[in-house]
Protein backbone atom coordinates (compact mmCIF):
# COMPACT_ATOMS: atom_id res chain seq x y z
CA UNK A 1 0.00 0.00 0.00
CA UNK A 2 1.66 3.60 -1.22
CA UNK A 3 2.54 5.84 1.39
CA UNK A 4 3.02 2.93 4.82
CA UNK A 5 6.23 1.18 3.62
CA UNK A 6 7.91 3.99 5.10
CA UNK A 7 6.83 3.46 7.69
CA UNK A 8 7.07 0.98 10.91
CA UNK A 9 4.82 -0.33 13.48
CA UNK A 10 6.67 1.59 16.08
CA UNK A 11 5.91 4.84 14.85
CA UNK A 12 2.30 4.10 16.15
CA UNK A 13 0.87 3.69 19.74
CA UNK A 14 -2.50 2.19 21.09
CA UNK A 15 -4.29 4.34 23.50
CA UNK A 16 -6.56 2.06 25.40
CA UNK A 17 -7.66 5.32 28.39
CA UNK A 18 -4.74 7.09 29.92
CA UNK A 19 -2.63 3.75 29.20
CA UNK A 20 -0.06 3.48 26.10
CA UNK A 21 0.88 0.56 23.96
CA UNK A 22 2.90 -0.95 21.15
CA UNK A 23 0.11 -1.70 19.12
CA UNK A 24 1.08 -5.20 18.87
CA UNK A 25 -1.16 -7.61 21.00
CA UNK A 26 -0.17 -11.14 20.93
CA UNK A 27 -3.92 -13.45 21.10
CA UNK A 28 -4.88 -16.00 23.64
CA UNK A 29 -4.06 -19.14 22.01
CA UNK A 30 -5.89 -22.13 24.25
CA UNK A 31 -5.04 -24.57 25.85
CA UNK A 32 -2.03 -22.52 27.37
CA UNK A 33 -0.35 -22.18 24.11
CA UNK A 34 -0.08 -18.63 24.74
CA UNK A 35 1.85 -19.18 28.41
CA UNK A 36 2.24 -17.02 30.85
CA UNK A 37 5.57 -16.66 29.79
CA UNK A 38 4.95 -15.46 26.60
CA UNK A 39 2.65 -13.29 28.15
CA UNK A 40 4.45 -11.68 29.82
CA UNK A 41 7.29 -11.15 27.47
CA UNK A 42 5.08 -9.07 25.23
CA UNK A 43 3.80 -6.50 28.54
CA UNK A 44 7.90 -6.46 29.27
CA UNK A 45 8.10 -5.43 25.69
CA UNK A 46 5.57 -2.36 26.02
CA UNK A 47 2.81 -4.52 24.31
CA UNK A 48 -0.34 -6.61 25.13
CA UNK A 49 -0.12 -10.13 25.86
CA UNK A 50 -2.84 -12.89 26.45
CA UNK A 51 -3.55 -15.60 28.95
CA UNK A 52 -6.35 -18.13 27.99
CA UNK A 53 -8.47 -19.42 30.33
CA UNK A 54 -9.57 -22.26 28.02
CA UNK A 55 -9.01 -25.41 31.04
CA UNK A 56 -7.98 -23.11 33.75
CA UNK A 57 -8.52 -26.13 36.06
CA UNK A 58 -6.18 -28.59 34.02
CA UNK A 59 -3.92 -25.72 33.30
CA UNK A 60 -3.28 -24.80 37.19
CA UNK A 61 -2.26 -28.42 37.75
CA UNK A 62 0.20 -28.57 35.24
CA UNK A 63 2.01 -25.01 36.03
CA UNK A 64 1.04 -24.22 39.42
CA UNK A 65 0.80 -28.34 41.43
CA UNK A 66 -2.91 -28.10 42.29
CA UNK A 67 -5.01 -31.33 41.82
CA UNK A 68 -8.25 -29.45 40.11
CA UNK A 69 -8.24 -32.48 37.65
CA UNK A 70 -7.37 -35.23 39.53
CA UNK A 71 -10.21 -34.50 42.19
CA UNK A 72 -12.87 -34.08 39.30
CA UNK A 73 -12.28 -36.93 38.03
CA UNK A 74 -12.99 -38.92 41.11
CA UNK A 75 -15.95 -37.00 41.92
CA UNK A 76 -17.50 -38.28 38.44
CA UNK A 77 -15.85 -42.20 38.22
CA UNK A 78 -19.13 -43.46 38.47
CA UNK A 79 -19.79 -42.07 34.67
CA UNK A 80 -16.61 -43.10 33.02
CA UNK A 81 -18.29 -45.90 31.10
CA UNK A 82 -21.73 -44.33 30.11
CA UNK A 83 -22.32 -42.00 27.52
CA UNK A 84 -24.61 -40.22 29.91
CA UNK A 85 -22.73 -36.93 31.30
CA UNK A 86 -25.58 -34.85 32.79
CA UNK A 87 -24.04 -35.07 36.13
CA UNK A 88 -20.41 -34.22 35.30
CA UNK A 89 -20.26 -30.48 36.31
CA UNK A 90 -17.34 -28.11 37.87
CA UNK A 91 -17.35 -26.84 41.15
CA UNK A 92 -17.41 -23.21 41.29
CA UNK A 93 -15.21 -22.52 44.33
CA UNK A 94 -12.59 -24.95 42.25
CA UNK A 95 -12.83 -22.90 39.08
CA UNK A 96 -12.46 -19.83 41.18
CA UNK A 97 -9.83 -20.70 42.95
CA UNK A 98 -7.68 -22.54 39.44
CA UNK A 99 -8.58 -19.02 37.46
CA UNK A 100 -7.81 -16.21 40.65
CA UNK A 101 -4.71 -18.15 41.09
CA UNK A 102 -3.55 -18.23 37.61
CA UNK A 103 -3.58 -15.06 37.09
CA UNK A 104 -2.54 -14.01 40.66
CA UNK A 105 0.36 -15.70 39.21
CA UNK A 106 1.18 -14.32 36.27
CA UNK A 107 0.41 -10.62 37.72
CA UNK A 108 2.77 -10.66 40.47
CA UNK A 109 5.35 -12.20 37.85
CA UNK A 110 4.39 -9.13 35.57
CA UNK A 111 7.42 -6.12 34.39
CA UNK A 112 7.35 -3.22 31.79
CA UNK A 113 4.91 -0.96 30.39
CA UNK A 114 2.49 -3.37 28.50
CA UNK A 115 -0.68 -5.27 30.15
CA UNK A 116 -1.47 -8.83 30.29
CA UNK A 117 -5.01 -9.55 29.21
CA UNK A 118 -7.36 -12.91 29.15
CA UNK A 119 -9.14 -14.67 26.76
CA UNK A 120 -12.73 -15.96 27.53
CA UNK A 121 -14.67 -17.70 25.44
CA UNK A 122 -18.36 -18.30 25.93
CA UNK A 123 -18.42 -21.08 23.60
CA UNK A 124 -16.19 -22.79 26.26
CA UNK A 125 -19.82 -24.28 28.19
CA UNK A 126 -18.57 -26.35 30.71
CA UNK A 127 -21.91 -27.99 31.34
CA UNK A 128 -23.13 -24.55 32.93
CA UNK A 129 -22.51 -21.66 30.51
CA UNK A 130 -23.72 -18.86 32.35
CA UNK A 131 -22.38 -19.77 35.94
CA UNK A 132 -19.20 -20.71 34.88
CA UNK A 133 -18.70 -17.51 32.59
CA UNK A 134 -19.65 -15.64 35.44
CA UNK A 135 -16.99 -17.31 37.95
CA UNK A 136 -13.85 -17.27 35.05
CA UNK A 137 -14.48 -13.72 34.65
CA UNK A 138 -14.99 -12.89 38.43
CA UNK A 139 -11.56 -14.91 39.46
CA UNK A 140 -9.91 -13.03 36.48
CA UNK A 141 -10.74 -9.86 37.71
CA UNK A 142 -10.14 -10.93 41.44
CA UNK A 143 -6.53 -12.30 40.67
CA UNK A 144 -5.79 -8.52 38.92
CA UNK A 145 -5.95 -9.09 35.15
CA UNK A 146 -5.76 -5.61 32.86
CA UNK A 147 -8.14 -7.11 30.82
CA UNK A 148 -10.76 -8.92 29.42
CA UNK A 149 -10.84 -10.37 25.89
CA UNK A 150 -14.54 -11.94 24.88
CA UNK A 151 -14.29 -14.18 22.58
CA UNK A 152 -16.12 -17.30 20.89
CA UNK A 153 -19.56 -16.10 20.94
CA UNK A 154 -21.55 -12.53 21.31
CA UNK A 155 -21.59 -12.32 25.18
CA UNK A 156 -24.70 -10.32 24.87
CA UNK A 157 -24.89 -11.15 28.46
CA UNK A 158 -21.67 -11.10 29.22
CA UNK A 159 -21.00 -8.01 31.27
CA UNK A 160 -24.11 -7.82 33.10
CA UNK A 161 -22.50 -10.96 34.85
CA UNK A 162 -19.63 -8.89 36.28
CA UNK A 163 -21.16 -5.59 36.42
CA UNK A 164 -21.35 -5.43 40.24
CA UNK A 165 -17.54 -6.32 40.49
CA UNK A 166 -15.43 -3.28 41.69
CA UNK A 167 -13.06 -3.74 39.00
CA UNK A 168 -15.98 -3.30 36.24
CA UNK A 169 -15.15 -0.02 35.43
CA UNK A 170 -11.47 -0.10 35.31
CA UNK A 171 -10.63 -3.37 33.88
CA UNK A 172 -10.05 -3.25 30.18
CA UNK A 173 -12.63 -5.05 28.27
CA UNK A 174 -12.81 -5.99 24.52
CA UNK A 175 -15.08 -8.38 22.38
CA UNK A 176 -13.62 -10.33 18.97
CA UNK A 177 -16.15 -10.25 16.29
CA UNK A 178 -16.21 -11.12 12.93
CA UNK A 179 -18.27 -9.35 11.54
CA UNK A 180 -20.40 -5.37 11.80
CA UNK A 181 -23.65 -7.77 12.52
CA UNK A 182 -22.28 -9.33 15.65
CA UNK A 183 -20.30 -5.53 17.09
CA UNK A 184 -23.89 -4.31 16.53
CA UNK A 185 -25.27 -6.60 18.70
CA UNK A 186 -22.69 -6.33 21.10
CA UNK A 187 -22.77 -2.98 21.54
CA UNK A 188 -26.72 -2.87 22.49
CA UNK A 189 -25.96 -5.33 25.25
CA UNK A 190 -23.06 -2.68 26.40
CA UNK A 191 -25.15 -0.01 26.15
CA UNK A 192 -27.77 -1.95 28.62
CA UNK A 193 -24.93 -2.65 30.69
CA UNK A 194 -23.81 0.80 31.06
CA UNK A 195 -20.30 -0.35 29.46
CA UNK A 196 -18.83 0.12 26.48
CA UNK A 197 -15.97 -2.05 25.01
CA UNK A 198 -12.35 -0.58 25.70
CA UNK A 199 -11.59 -2.06 22.26
CA UNK A 200 -12.57 -4.16 19.79
CA UNK A 201 -10.99 -7.12 18.04
CA UNK A 202 -12.01 -8.15 14.41
CA UNK A 203 -10.48 -11.41 13.54
CA UNK A 204 -11.11 -12.25 10.01
CA UNK A 205 -11.06 -15.82 8.30
CA UNK A 206 -6.80 -16.49 8.22
CA UNK A 207 -6.94 -16.59 11.89
CA UNK A 208 -5.76 -19.57 14.24
CA UNK A 209 -8.19 -21.69 16.06
CA UNK A 210 -12.29 -21.82 16.00
CA UNK A 211 -13.32 -19.15 12.98
CA UNK A 212 -16.73 -17.15 13.60
CA UNK A 213 -17.67 -18.08 10.21
CA UNK A 214 -19.33 -20.62 8.40
CA UNK A 215 -18.08 -22.56 5.67
CA UNK A 216 -18.15 -19.71 3.48
CA UNK A 217 -15.12 -18.45 5.34
CA UNK A 218 -12.96 -18.00 1.67
CA UNK A 219 -15.34 -15.27 0.92
CA UNK A 220 -14.55 -13.26 3.59
CA UNK A 221 -11.80 -10.59 3.70
CA UNK A 222 -10.34 -8.91 6.82
CA UNK A 223 -9.65 -5.54 5.59
CA UNK A 224 -13.51 -5.36 4.28
CA UNK A 225 -14.96 -5.81 8.07
CA UNK A 226 -12.47 -3.64 9.68
CA UNK A 227 -13.28 -1.25 7.18
CA UNK A 228 -17.07 -2.01 7.94
CA UNK A 229 -16.36 -1.79 11.91
CA UNK A 230 -14.52 1.35 11.58
CA UNK A 231 -17.57 2.91 9.36
CA UNK A 232 -20.03 1.61 11.66
CA UNK A 233 -18.54 3.02 15.00
CA UNK A 234 -17.65 6.50 13.10
CA UNK A 235 -21.55 6.93 12.17
CA UNK A 236 -22.46 6.22 15.81
CA UNK A 237 -19.28 8.13 16.85
CA UNK A 238 -17.72 5.99 18.74
CA UNK A 239 -14.25 6.19 19.88
CA UNK A 240 -13.31 2.80 20.10
CA UNK A 241 -10.29 1.37 18.96
CA UNK A 242 -10.30 -1.52 16.50
CA UNK A 243 -7.72 -4.11 16.46
CA UNK A 244 -7.96 -6.20 13.18
CA UNK A 245 -6.40 -9.99 13.81
CA UNK A 246 -6.10 -13.23 11.61
CA UNK A 247 -3.14 -13.05 8.72
CA UNK A 248 -0.88 -10.60 9.59
CA UNK A 249 2.43 -12.02 9.23
CA UNK A 250 4.47 -9.27 9.09
CA UNK A 251 5.50 -5.69 10.16
CA UNK A 252 4.47 -4.17 7.16
CA UNK A 253 0.72 -6.11 6.71
CA UNK A 254 0.21 -4.60 10.18
CA UNK A 255 1.47 -1.30 9.27
CA UNK A 256 -1.14 -1.22 6.32
CA UNK A 257 -3.87 -1.96 8.68
CA UNK A 258 -2.56 0.97 11.11
CA UNK A 259 -2.14 3.43 8.55
CA UNK A 260 -5.53 2.91 7.92
CA UNK A 261 -7.50 3.68 11.11
CA UNK A 262 -6.56 0.46 12.89
CA UNK A 263 -5.20 1.18 16.78
CA UNK A 264 -3.00 -1.92 16.92
CA UNK A 265 -3.27 -5.66 15.38
CA UNK A 266 -3.51 -8.80 17.36
CA UNK A 267 -1.24 -11.70 16.29
CA UNK A 268 -0.46 -15.61 17.62
CA UNK A 269 0.70 -17.92 14.64
CA UNK A 270 4.00 -16.84 14.35
CA UNK A 271 3.89 -17.00 18.07
CA UNK A 272 3.37 -20.78 18.29
CA UNK A 273 7.10 -21.22 17.38
CA UNK A 274 8.15 -19.00 20.10
CA UNK A 275 10.62 -20.71 22.88
CA UNK A 276 7.53 -19.20 25.43
CA UNK A 277 4.99 -21.04 23.85
CA UNK A 278 3.25 -24.02 25.01
CA UNK A 279 3.48 -26.33 22.48
CA UNK A 280 5.67 -29.58 22.74
CA UNK A 281 8.89 -29.27 20.26
CA UNK A 282 7.28 -31.99 17.96
CA UNK A 283 4.34 -30.04 17.32
CA UNK A 284 6.30 -26.63 16.73
CA UNK A 285 8.66 -28.38 14.71
CA UNK A 286 5.51 -29.93 12.66
CA UNK A 287 4.42 -25.75 12.61
CA UNK A 288 7.83 -25.14 11.09
CA UNK A 289 7.51 -27.43 8.34
CA UNK A 290 4.12 -26.81 7.32
CA UNK A 291 2.82 -26.38 3.52
CA UNK A 292 0.11 -24.44 2.54
CA UNK A 293 -1.67 -28.29 1.58
CA UNK A 294 -1.07 -29.13 5.09
CA UNK A 295 -3.60 -26.27 6.32
CA UNK A 296 -7.78 -27.06 6.35
CA UNK A 297 -10.45 -25.73 7.67
CA UNK A 298 -12.50 -28.67 9.40
CA UNK A 299 -15.27 -29.10 11.10
CA UNK A 300 -13.74 -31.51 13.78
CA UNK A 301 -14.60 -29.39 16.98
CA UNK A 302 -17.41 -30.50 18.90
CA UNK A 303 -18.42 -26.49 19.28
CA UNK A 304 -19.85 -26.13 15.95
CA UNK A 305 -17.49 -23.74 14.55
CA UNK A 306 -15.17 -24.64 12.19
CA UNK A 307 -11.64 -24.92 13.59
CA UNK A 308 -7.97 -24.61 10.96
CA UNK A 309 -5.83 -27.07 11.66
CA UNK A 310 -2.52 -29.20 10.06
CA UNK A 311 -3.63 -32.08 8.65
CA UNK A 312 -0.78 -34.07 10.70
CA UNK A 313 -2.56 -33.35 13.70
CA UNK A 314 -2.87 -36.27 16.23
CA UNK A 315 -6.21 -36.07 16.90
CA UNK A 316 -7.53 -36.55 13.65
CA UNK A 317 -9.32 -40.03 13.39
CA UNK A 318 -8.41 -41.10 17.20
CA UNK A 319 -11.14 -43.38 18.76
CA UNK A 320 -10.47 -41.79 22.58
CA UNK A 321 -12.96 -42.85 24.73
CA UNK A 322 -14.47 -39.11 25.66
CA UNK A 323 -12.76 -37.72 28.43
CA UNK A 324 -15.41 -35.99 30.57
CA UNK A 325 -14.90 -37.00 34.12
CA UNK A 326 -11.21 -34.93 34.12
CA UNK A 327 -12.40 -32.48 31.83
CA UNK A 328 -15.76 -31.67 29.85
CA UNK A 329 -14.84 -28.45 29.23
CA UNK A 330 -17.54 -28.35 26.09
CA UNK A 331 -20.33 -29.89 27.60
CA UNK A 332 -23.79 -28.08 27.28
CA UNK A 333 -26.13 -27.89 29.87
CA UNK A 334 -27.27 -31.63 29.37
CA UNK A 335 -24.33 -33.10 29.63
CA UNK A 336 -24.31 -33.65 25.29
CA UNK A 337 -21.21 -32.67 23.32
CA UNK A 338 -20.71 -33.51 19.87
CA UNK A 339 -17.72 -35.70 20.60
CA UNK A 340 -20.26 -38.23 22.21
CA UNK A 341 -22.61 -38.45 19.48
CA UNK A 342 -20.09 -39.16 17.21
CA UNK A 343 -18.32 -41.61 19.33
CA UNK A 344 -21.49 -43.18 20.20
CA UNK A 345 -22.11 -43.73 16.76
CA UNK A 346 -18.77 -45.02 15.15
CA UNK A 347 -19.06 -48.71 15.27
CA UNK A 348 -16.31 -51.47 16.60
CA UNK A 349 -14.55 -53.90 14.64
CA UNK A 350 -14.46 -57.59 14.90
CA UNK A 351 -12.08 -57.77 18.21
CA UNK A 352 -14.97 -54.94 19.48
CA UNK A 353 -12.27 -51.91 19.49
CA UNK A 354 -13.76 -48.76 18.39
CA UNK A 355 -12.97 -47.28 15.06
CA UNK A 356 -11.67 -44.13 14.49
CA UNK A 357 -14.19 -41.23 15.12
CA UNK A 358 -13.76 -39.50 12.15
CA UNK A 359 -16.20 -36.89 12.10
CA UNK A 360 -15.58 -34.90 15.71
CA UNK A 361 -12.51 -34.85 18.26
CA UNK A 362 -12.93 -35.15 21.85
CA UNK A 363 -11.61 -31.38 22.13
CA UNK A 364 -10.19 -31.49 25.31
CA UNK A 365 -8.70 -34.69 25.75
CA UNK A 366 -6.44 -33.76 22.73
CA UNK A 367 -6.05 -30.13 23.24
CA UNK A 368 -5.13 -31.44 26.76
CA UNK A 369 -2.06 -33.65 24.94
CA UNK A 370 -1.42 -31.12 22.86
CA UNK A 371 -2.29 -32.96 19.83
CA UNK A 372 -4.80 -30.39 18.08
CA UNK A 373 -2.40 -28.53 15.87
CA UNK A 374 -4.49 -25.56 15.50
CA UNK A 375 -2.78 -22.49 13.37
CA UNK A 376 -3.63 -19.60 11.40
CA UNK A 377 -3.95 -20.03 7.53
CA UNK A 378 -0.17 -18.59 6.88
CA UNK A 379 1.24 -21.15 9.39
CA UNK A 380 3.25 -22.45 6.09
CA UNK A 381 5.53 -19.47 5.79
CA UNK A 382 6.71 -19.66 9.59
CA UNK A 383 9.86 -21.86 7.94
CA UNK A 384 10.66 -18.50 6.36
CA UNK A 385 10.97 -16.88 9.37
CA UNK A 386 13.58 -18.85 10.85
CA UNK A 387 17.03 -21.26 10.35
CA UNK A 388 17.02 -24.83 9.52
CA UNK A 389 19.94 -26.91 11.44
CA UNK A 390 22.34 -29.41 10.27
CA UNK A 391 19.95 -32.21 11.16
CA UNK A 392 16.79 -30.71 9.52
CA UNK A 393 14.83 -29.17 12.22
CA UNK A 394 14.08 -25.57 12.47
CA UNK A 395 15.72 -22.81 15.38
CA UNK A 396 12.91 -21.89 17.79
CA UNK A 397 12.66 -18.09 18.13
CA UNK A 398 12.40 -15.98 21.40
CA UNK A 399 9.26 -14.32 22.07
CA UNK A 400 11.19 -10.96 22.49
CA UNK A 401 12.71 -11.34 18.59
CA UNK A 402 9.49 -12.15 16.65
CA UNK A 403 7.75 -9.14 18.65
CA UNK A 404 10.58 -6.88 17.64
CA UNK A 405 10.16 -8.30 13.73
CA UNK A 406 6.53 -7.12 13.74
CA UNK A 407 7.58 -3.90 15.64
CA UNK A 408 10.51 -2.39 13.51
CA UNK A 409 10.55 -4.27 10.12
CA UNK A 410 9.77 -2.56 6.78
CA UNK A 411 9.06 -3.88 3.23
CA UNK A 412 7.51 -7.10 4.73
CA UNK A 413 11.11 -8.04 5.39
CA UNK A 414 11.26 -10.71 8.03
CA UNK A 415 14.68 -11.28 10.26
CA UNK A 416 15.97 -14.35 10.84
CA UNK A 417 16.83 -15.04 14.52
CA UNK A 418 20.81 -15.01 15.60
CA UNK A 419 22.33 -18.32 14.63
CA UNK A 420 22.52 -20.33 17.63
CA UNK A 421 25.29 -22.84 18.38
CA UNK A 422 23.57 -25.54 20.84
CA UNK A 423 20.08 -26.50 19.44
CA UNK A 424 16.82 -25.31 21.36
CA UNK A 425 15.71 -27.90 23.08
CA UNK A 426 11.89 -25.77 23.84
CA UNK A 427 9.18 -27.61 25.31
C1 LIG B 1 -2.62 -22.06 18.22
C2 LIG B 1 -3.72 -21.05 18.29
C3 LIG B 1 -4.68 -21.15 19.29
C4 LIG B 1 -5.68 -20.19 19.39
N1 LIG B 1 -6.58 -20.29 20.41
C5 LIG B 1 -7.52 -19.31 20.58
C6 LIG B 1 -8.40 -19.33 21.70
O1 LIG B 1 -8.32 -20.22 22.56
N2 LIG B 1 -9.34 -18.35 21.80
C7 LIG B 1 -9.42 -17.34 20.87
O2 LIG B 1 -10.28 -16.47 21.00
N3 LIG B 1 -8.57 -17.29 19.82
C8 LIG B 1 -7.63 -18.22 19.66
N4 LIG B 1 -6.75 -18.13 18.61
C9 LIG B 1 -6.81 -16.96 17.71
C10 LIG B 1 -5.72 -15.92 18.06
O3 LIG B 1 -5.90 -15.41 19.36
C11 LIG B 1 -5.62 -14.76 17.07
O4 LIG B 1 -6.71 -13.88 17.13
C12 LIG B 1 -5.43 -15.16 15.61
O5 LIG B 1 -4.89 -16.43 15.45
C13 LIG B 1 -4.53 -14.13 14.91
O6 LIG B 1 -4.22 -14.53 13.63
P1 LIG B 1 -2.78 -15.13 13.23
O7 LIG B 1 -2.66 -16.40 13.98
O8 LIG B 1 -2.88 -15.30 11.75
O9 LIG B 1 -1.73 -14.12 13.63
C14 LIG B 1 -5.74 -19.10 18.47
C15 LIG B 1 -4.77 -19.03 17.47
C16 LIG B 1 -3.77 -19.97 17.37
C17 LIG B 1 -2.74 -19.84 16.28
Amino acid sequence: MAGTLDKVVDDYRLRLGASEYVPIVIGGMGVDISTADLALQACRLGGIGHLSDAMSLFVADQTLGSRFTKAKTSRHAATKDDLDKSTVKFLSEELAEAQRRLVEATMSAKHGDGAIFINVMEKLTMGAPTETLRVRMTAALDGGIDGITLSAGLHTHSLSLIEDHPRFRDVKLGIIVSSVRALKIFLRSAKRAGRLPDYVVVEGPLAGGHLGFGDDWAEYDLAEIVAEVLQLLGNESLDIPVIPAGGIFTGTDAVEFLATGAAAVQVATRFTVSEEAGLPMRAKQQYFAANEADVYVSNVSPTGYPLRLLTTSPCLGSNVKPQCEPFGYALNTKGECGYLDAYAATPVDESGKKLPVTDKICLCYHFSKKNCYTCGHYVYRLKDTTRQLADGSYQLLSAEHIFRDYQFSRDHEIALPPERLVVSKGR
